[in-house]
């Protein structure tokens, strides 16, 4: 049996992650360290197998809480946690150098003291800033880190400490970089799942900009399993990028919901674009399909289909994380627009 350390598994992709490693590893139990921020949801674990899944709610950047969480020897720390969104690193860019970046120096030097073998660094395509628009370049593993925004400059700052604990201190360590995952149980802040959230609901559905800024779309699935082969066959020190070679505008991703769910493309609402919005993300993923052997296994279509049925099968979970707080953000964000 071995045991890994995931934080951040009661958010979208943790949780994602939880249930593939409980489904396809039955030598692996979990312990699962979560801080339950607004993001952080125990619904996204609802029947999990708990004879290897252990929850522990705590923060990532409380030391004593890590060492006491983190069991001696264990494999793998896996670094989901983090605060995750965009539009709030605007409007407040602290909680994100906390989290993301003194966050993961505390599991590093946990994972030190611990003598755990391996620390798997879940990172994003955002550390390397934007591409032009209708070029034919690619993030590679050799691109410079450019972010652009308060959490691309956190997840790059946590890229670095992540480098300087090998380098310094001999730690292995991978680093992943995927692009926009969409998938079940993702908040309903980010794109897919608001828009999805909105056109069932019939409100209008705000578009940044003129819509055509493009993101590489890929199922969490796919990310996960990503991760899962990093941690068995990554070279420590290394990067890998994660995409699907699925690039799509936003305008495009947007109507094909609304045509999916049968609604009229005059709910879409164009809304003031987000301050410094990344034109375009393109990964080119070919290191992790050679070195680690990984593919996609989810088509967008099938992808999207199966994230719209989730969400209209999953109202209850929608208007549990709809509720409260969210309206408040909600409306601070685009209330005025
Ligand atoms: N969502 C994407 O498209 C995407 C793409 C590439 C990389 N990533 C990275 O993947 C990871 C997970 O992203 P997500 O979309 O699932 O995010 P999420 O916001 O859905 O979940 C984040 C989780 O981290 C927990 N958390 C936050 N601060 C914490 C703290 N101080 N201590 C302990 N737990 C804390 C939250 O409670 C939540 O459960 C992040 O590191 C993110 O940067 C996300």
């Amino acid at each position: 049996m071995r045991t890994i350390f995931v934080t951040g598994g009661a958010g979208f992709i943790g949780s994602a992650f939880v249930r593939l490693v409980l489904d396809e590893h039955p030598d692996v139990s979990i312990v699962d360290y979560d801080a339950l921020t607004y993001a952080g949801n125990l619904e996204n674990l609802s029947g999990v197998d708990n004879a290897r899944h252990t929850f522990i709610k705590g923060d990532i950047c409380d030391r004593e809480a890590v060492l006491a969480a983190v069991p001696e020897g264990c494999d793998a720390i896996f670094n989901f946690a983090a605060e995750s969104h965009v539009d709030r690193s605007i409007t407040s860019a602290d909680e994100f150098l906390r989290t993301n970046v003194i966050g993961t120096q505390v599991l590093l030097d946990a994972a030190r003291a611990r003598d755990v073998r391996r620390f798997v660094q879940v990172s994003t395509d955002e550390v390397m800033g934007t591409l032009p628009d209708d070029s034919d370049e690619y993030f590679t593993e050799s691109s410079p880190l450019r972010p652009n925004s308060p959490y691309a400059a956190s997840k790059a700052a946590a890229e670095f400490v992540v480098r300087a604990a090998r380098e310094t201190h001999g730690v292995d360590a991978v680093i992943t970089r995927c692009g926009n995952n969409y998938g079940p149980r993702q908040f309903p802040e980010k794109l897919i799942p608001l828009m999805i959230a909105n056109a069932i609901d019939g409100e209008p559905l705000p578009v940044y900009g003129d819509g055509r800024n493009v993101r590489d779309w890929i199922y969490v699935d796919d990310h996960c399993r990503a991760i899962w082969l990093a941690y068995e066959k990554g070279r420590s020190g290394e990067a890998y990028n994660i995409g699907a070679r699925n690039e799509k505008e936003n305008i495009t991703v947007v109507r094909a919901i609304l045509d999916a769910l049968g609604k009229p493309h005059d709910l879409i609402k164009f809304v003031t674009d987000r301050p410094g919005h990344d034109r375009r993300y393109a990964i080119d993923p070919s290191k992790a399909e050679t070195e680690l052997g990984w593919q996609p296994q989810v088509s967008w279509e099938d992808g999207l289909a199966r994230t719209i049925a989730w969400y209209r099968s999953n109202e209850a979970w929608v208007s549990h994380v709809r509720s409260g707080e969210y309206r408040e953000y909600y409306q601070a964000m685009y209330g005025g627009r």
